[in-house]
């Protein structure tokens, strides 16, 4: 990982490997999948995989979601890594009732012996594996900090901490003073959610977060890493 890295954000329906490496090309030093089910690429279901195919050697980390550890090993056992392939990323982040009622997504939030689990599996195999969070799935575990909780207590390499409970509406900010905190555990945190301008990037630097993933701002300007990086360094 760069001192600080560009990242380009999973984004369903999105980020395919053709957007990735417009993406890259435009700056981002490293993209995400979507989410992919573990329960389907378990089972090898081919439109499941599609979305976890990386191509040209772009660097790129494949994200997961679910919480099944048969399924997950089942998986892993059959996966091949191909040039590109950085790690895998645990989705703790999706807010949606479709994830939250199998367990999957920021519902894992406060099970930390399973995600712990999932993490051993993953590294087991000697991969990378990283975590994508929320700051809760609500605004009152937003108050209780268990983001922090999740931070301190499970092994992953990074944490890509996306800056909102998961109650909170689309157009309603990211918090970004959550930072500090984040960074105080002396871990390795990624920061996202509206990240837009130098002056966001410049303000990460100085709270000491070591990188910022973008997602909806480069859609229209898959650009904006090269104009974010201009000023940065
Ligand atoms: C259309 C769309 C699809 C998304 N799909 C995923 C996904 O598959 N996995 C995930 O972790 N986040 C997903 N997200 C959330 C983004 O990764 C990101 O956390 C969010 O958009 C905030 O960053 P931004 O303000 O830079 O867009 C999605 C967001 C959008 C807009």
């Amino acid at each position: 990982m760069k001192e600080f890295e560009f990242m380009l954000a999973p984004m369903e329906g999105i980020t395919d490997p053709e957007f990735r490496e417009l993406c890259y090309r435009k700056g981002a030093d490293s993209t995400f999948t979507e989410m992919a089910m573990i329960a389907a690429l378990s089972r090898n279901n081919q439109s499941t995989l599609e979305k976890i195919k990386i191509t040209d050697a772009v660097p790129t980390y494949i994200q997961l979601i679910g919480a099944n550890e048969d399924y997950l090993e089942t998986f892993l056992k059959a996966f091949k890594p191909v040039p590109g392939f950085m790690g895998f990323n645990l989705n703790l982040g999706c807010p949606s009732p479709n994830m939250i009622n199998k367990g999957f997504g920021s519902a894992l939030m406060k099970r930390l012996s399973k995600v712990n689990r999932l993490v051993r599996i993953i590294k087991d195999h000697d991969y990378p594996v990283s975590i994508k969070l929320r700051l809760g799935m609500n605004n009152y575990e937003k108050k209780k900090k268990i983001y922090l909780n999740l931070i301190n207590e499970v092994d992953a390499d990074f944490y890509v901490v996306h800056a909102k409970h998961g109650k909170q509406a689309k157009s309603s900010l990211s918090d970004f003073s959550i930072y500090e905190g984040c960074v105080a555990t002396g871990k390795v945190i990624i920061a996202n959610g509206d990240i837009k301008t130098r002056e966001h990037i410049k303000f990460l630097r100085s709270v000491g977060v070591r990188g910022a993933m973008i997602g909806r701002p480069a859609i229209k300007k898959p650009n904006i890493f090269k104009k974010l990086k201009k000023g940065d360094s």
